[in-house]
């Protein structure tokens, strides 16, 4: 595997992989690698493309309030498991190869990133739209992979690849889970093992507004009230936000008859989970 931490020499890294033919995926991290990141690199590998997985923790993308520098690192240990994962060149720049001046330059993806995890997180959506835009530039892949526990993220650069005519096929992979079902997340480690016991409801009361789907319930306000009076009254996580929402846009549904993305952001202590569940309606009708 090759790993630098400089842009000019992941270009020339880049650049020869091309000449050879070879197509360029990227998978853009915040590090802390788990095994759903890990997913993101077995469907990567699935496409014969030479892999790029970069490394690291956007500060643009944090709150003034939130864990920017308490965000777990390990770089020899990610560095180890993508190696043995099948990653071709990791890309780990420091914060001032990134941004060597103050950024004054921003994308914006309107409407998407208002809503959901966009409204306690003002500017969160702006500071992920950006960064992907530059390891774009820099590293110019023909795919690009993205964990769908992030749906929201997903959908917000899926768009700005879509608006800016970017040539990227953006490729979502499925969540992974634990076996109680809870979502694979860097911030998982954060938890207290009272927590983390209580952290399984966010998946089972997601697959029980799944039921309700299944039985007929067609109502999204309905649905939502029945989420949160299960994880109130089964965790001491607070409620940040549970929403059924248009899967393909996230506007706002009352009557659910399309796909919708069922979604979550519970706060156990100081750490925040999200979580979601894409239901399609039409296969229960
Ligand atoms: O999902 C993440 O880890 C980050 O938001 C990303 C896409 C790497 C941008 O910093």
């Amino acid at each position: 595997m090759k790993r630098t931490s400089h842009i000019s020499e992941l270009r020339e890294i880049i650049a020869m992989e091309r000449r050879r033919g070879r197509k360029i995926a990227l998978i853009p991290t915040m590090g802390y690698l788990h095994r759903g990141h890990l997913a993101l690199v077995e469907q990567a590998k699935q496409t014969g493309a030479f892999i790029v997985l970069s490394i690291f923790v956007n500060s643009l993308q944090f709150g003034p309030n939130e864990d920017y520098s308490s965000y777990p690192r390990d770089l020899e240990r990610d560095a180890h498991l993508v190696e043995v994962a099948g990653v071709d060149a990791l890309f780990h720049p420091t914060s001032e190869e990134m941004y060597p001046r103050p950024m004054v330059t921003y994308v914006e993806v309107g409407q998407l990133d208002t809503v959901l995890c966009g409204v306690k997180r003002p500017g969160h959506f702006r500071g992920v739209a950006t960064v992907v835009s530059k390891l774009f530039h820099i590293v110019q892949p023909d795919l690009a992979f993205f964990g769908q526990k992030d749906y929201q993220q997903y959908l917000v650069i899926q768009r700005m690849v879509s608006d800016l005519n970017l040539p990227i096929e953006v490729c979502p992979v499925p969540i992974v889970r634990e076996e109680d079902g809870l979502a694979l997340s860097s911030r998982n480690v954060f938890l207290t093992s009272e927590q983390r016991q209580e952290a399984k409801v966010l998946f089972q009361s997601l697959n029980e507004a799944e039921t309700c789907l299944q039985a007929g319930e067609r109502s999204a306000r309905e649905i939502e009230k029945q989420l949160r009076d299960r994880i109130s009254r089964q965790c001491h996580g607070v409620i940040d936000y549970v929403e059924v929402r248009d899967a393909g846009d996230l506007s706002e549904v009352t009557i659910i008859e399309r796909p919708v993305l069922i979604a979550l952001a519970v706060k156990f202590g100081s750490t925040r989970l999200i979580d979601n569940k894409v239901v399609e309606v039409d296969r229960y009708v």
